[in-house]
């Protein structure tokens, strides 16, 4: 009988192939499959038990924090903290980066994440996901990290993925050698993989956006979204909407269909929404890892931006490639 590679093996098998490798990357990977296994656990329990709803307070960008929100940020933080590869992390639900002391002082990475995406979906068994975002770290080893390990741009990033905690959970990532995807199967208690090397489709026919905020939305948004829905045999217009609203969870469906996810600026949110660090950049990378774009404005790689404060947004367009040139076009004019 032959068995599907897990996460473990595969990880074990790619440090192989760099002999420089000192397995740091790899470790930094067990605690993240770690933690995304005790979320998903209680994710799982949700509606069980008394975790679903807000926890009463705000995170520093004035949004509710629910309580899986606190859960999650605490399960990725003390797994990243325990085998002393990371010596700080930065994350949605923290105001300001966390700097690892003791032994973690000497560790080589730092991790950008939003521990769950799409929490306001927890409510509803809607999926939700956590995405994760890694760098080498620039200030001096055994000192505290500093603003600059953390404003890098995402050209820099070592590795980035997600979790997708849906009607199966995987664990989705690239260290710039391609994309691979792992089902976590709950029986054995491992991620196999079951996706891999994941590429995204060069044209698409699915278009992800907020379309309740048509009417704040630039004019060259306004009018791509009108072609999507405009009749065309040749291109298959009009295109299919959907929008789950949670980020993970959108961009992973059009990653394997093809497909364009829109979150652009609007007069409600000048600056567009999602955050450039942990949410835009990790799936900036996975989307051109898998053959995709993600811009910030027409000829703007949102990999290219160079950050100036932890909890910046951006506008963000990503997908299928010929999709993302489309919108280009549409907003240039
Ligand atoms: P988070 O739950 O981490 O705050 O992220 C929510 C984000 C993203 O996941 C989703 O695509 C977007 O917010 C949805 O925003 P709208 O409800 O404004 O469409
Ligand atoms: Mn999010
Ligand atoms: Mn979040």
């Amino acid at each position: 009988m032959s068995m599907t590679k897990t996460l473990g093996e595969f990880i074990v098998e790619c440090q192989s192939e760099y002999p420089d490798a000192t397995g740091a990357l790899s470790s930094l990977f067990s605690s993240i499959r770690l933690a995304a296994k005790v979320v998903n656990r209680e994710i799982n329990k949700a509606g069980l038990v008394d975790i679903t709803g807000a926890a009463g307070a705000e995170n520093v960008q004035g949004e509710q924090q629910q309580k899986l929100d606190i859960y999650a940020n605490d399960k990725f933080k003390s797994a990243l903290q325990a085998r002393g590869e990371v010596c700080g992390i930065a994350s949605e639900e923290e105001d300001k980066y966390v700097n690892f002391e003791g032994n973690s002082q000497d560790g080589d990475y730092v991790v950008l994440m939003d521990p769950l995406d799409g929490s306001s979906n927890i409510d509803v068994n809607v999926s939700v996901g956590t995405i994760f975002s890694i760098y080498r770290r620039v200030s001096a080893k055994g000192q505290p990290v500093t603003d600059e390990d953390f404003l890098q741009p995402g050209n820099k990033q070592v590795a980035a993925g997600y979790v997708i905690y849906g009607s199966s959970t995987m664990l989705v990532y690239t260290t710039g050698n391609g994309v691979n995807g792992f089902t976590y199967d709950p029986s054995l208690g491992v991620f196999c993989l079951s996706h891999p090397n994941m590429t995204t489709p060069e044209d698409g026919n699915i278009y992800s956006v907020n379309e309740g905020n048509y009417v704040h939305f630039p004019e060259g948004v306004k009018k791509y979204i009108k072609y999507c829905q405009e009749e065309d045999v040749a291109t298959h217009r009009p295109y299919t909407s959907r929008y789950i609203g949670s980020l993970v969870s959108d961009f992973h469906r059009n990653l394997i269909k093809g497909g364009i996810y829109l979150y652009p600026t609007s007069s409600s949110h000048p600056n567009g929404k999602l955050r450039l660090l942990y949410e835009c950049n990790p799936i900036a990378f996975l989307a051109e890892q898998a053959g995709g774009k993600a811009v910030a404005s027409p000829g703007q790689r949102i990999l290219d931006l160079k950050p100036g404060e932890l909890h910046e947004r951006t506008p963000f367009i990503v997908g299928s490639t010929k999709m993302v040139e489309k919108v280009e076009e549409f907003l240039a004019d």
